[in-house]
């Protein structure tokens, strides 16, 4: 089965534009391999909770995850290794987390609980499968960077890590395909419940990936996702919903800071492509529609 990777948004850098600026730095390159070992051994927490969550039953389901934590915690081994032999942190990331976004526009753990069981399954697989093909796309675009990248002796052992995951991770969107074909096979209801669920998580890992865009215009793009979100919901949860995310996204103290940081970085390390390529790449965040919008904006207030 193939693997289909998210659709890429309007306007923000593809995942191989990014793995080739990523590959280019070493420090940069070297803080995403522990952003990935950390997310591959914080995905074993959260797989381990739903397994206590579903209690038994489905039996083939909880063997497919029980599964799926054998191979994430491989992953974590493997990247702790390397970044060890590498002489590197192996600490907790710093700047924004992925699955703390993740989990905060959730409003809850990293799986939900439903009242029913089929609705906490579909949830929980449809919620796995979104971020299974992140992993995949971020994988597979880091990996051809590499190749194309200068073949140093540790740039070809972070390769050679990273293919040896990546099978693994195409495996774990597959078994979720599956699973999420099952249950829509169900029912007519469940069909449609599977569907909702696909929309909803597709649009929640969405808003998460790109909570820590520090482009110009990240935050409309933002609240673009929110209102994805907010309308796979009940109507009567909708408002709540967004009274909640929308100011956290707007004035997100958290972002303005990693801002600054990254710009004083940039321009520490070289003033000239600072002027060049940092201030263009970060101001090209900022399309037509979003300066209409601010313009708009600026007119109503
Ligand atoms: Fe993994
Ligand atoms: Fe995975």
């Amino acid at each position: 089965m193939t693997v289909s990777y998210p659709r890429k948004f309007r306007n923000t850098l593809s995942a191989r534009d990014i793995m080739k600026r990523v590959v280019k730095e070493r420090e940069l390159q070297i803080m995403t391999l522990n952003r990935y070992r950390y997310s591959e051994q914080r995905s074993c927490k959260d797989l381990t909770e739903l397994i206590e969550r579903l209690n038994g039953e489905p039996k083939e389901l909880i063997r497919d995850i029980s599964n799926h934590i054998v191979e994430e915690s491989r992953h974590a081994l493997w990247l702790t290794d390397l970044l060890i032999d590498l002489g590197e942190d192996i600490g907790q990331p710093t700047g924004i987390s992925y699955i703390d976004a993740f989990e905060k526009l959730l409003d809850q753990e990293a799986y939900p609980t439903e009242a029913n069981k089929d609705d906490t399954i579909i949830a929980a697989l449809a919620a796995i499968n979104a971020t299974e093909k992140r992993g995949c796309e971020l994988f597979a675009a880091h990996i051809e960077a590499l190749k194309e990248a200068p073949q140093t002796e540790e740039n070809i052992k972070i390769r050679e890590t990273i293919e040896r995951i990546f099978p693994e991770e195409a495996g774990h969107v597959r078994w979720g395909n599956r699973w999420l074909s099952k249950m829509a096979q169900k029912s007519p209801e469940t069909r449609e419940k599977v569907q909702l669920a696909k929309r909803r998580y597709f649009a929640i890992e969405q808003a998460a990936y790109e909570s820590s865009d520090i482009m110009m215009g990240a935050e409309f793009r933002r609240i673009e996702h929110l209102m994805e979100i907010s309308e796979t919901m009940p109507l009567w949860e909708r408002t709540q919903y967004l009274m909640k995310h929308i100011p956290e996204t707007v004035f997100n103290p958290e972002l303005q800071l990693f801002r600054i940081e990254m710009a004083q970085k940039a321009w520490q390390k070289d003033p000239k492509m600072f002027v060049e390529q940092f201030l263009p790449m970060f101001f090209n965040g900022l399309n037509q529609s979003d300066l209409e919008r601010i313009k708009e904006k600026n007119r109503n207030n």
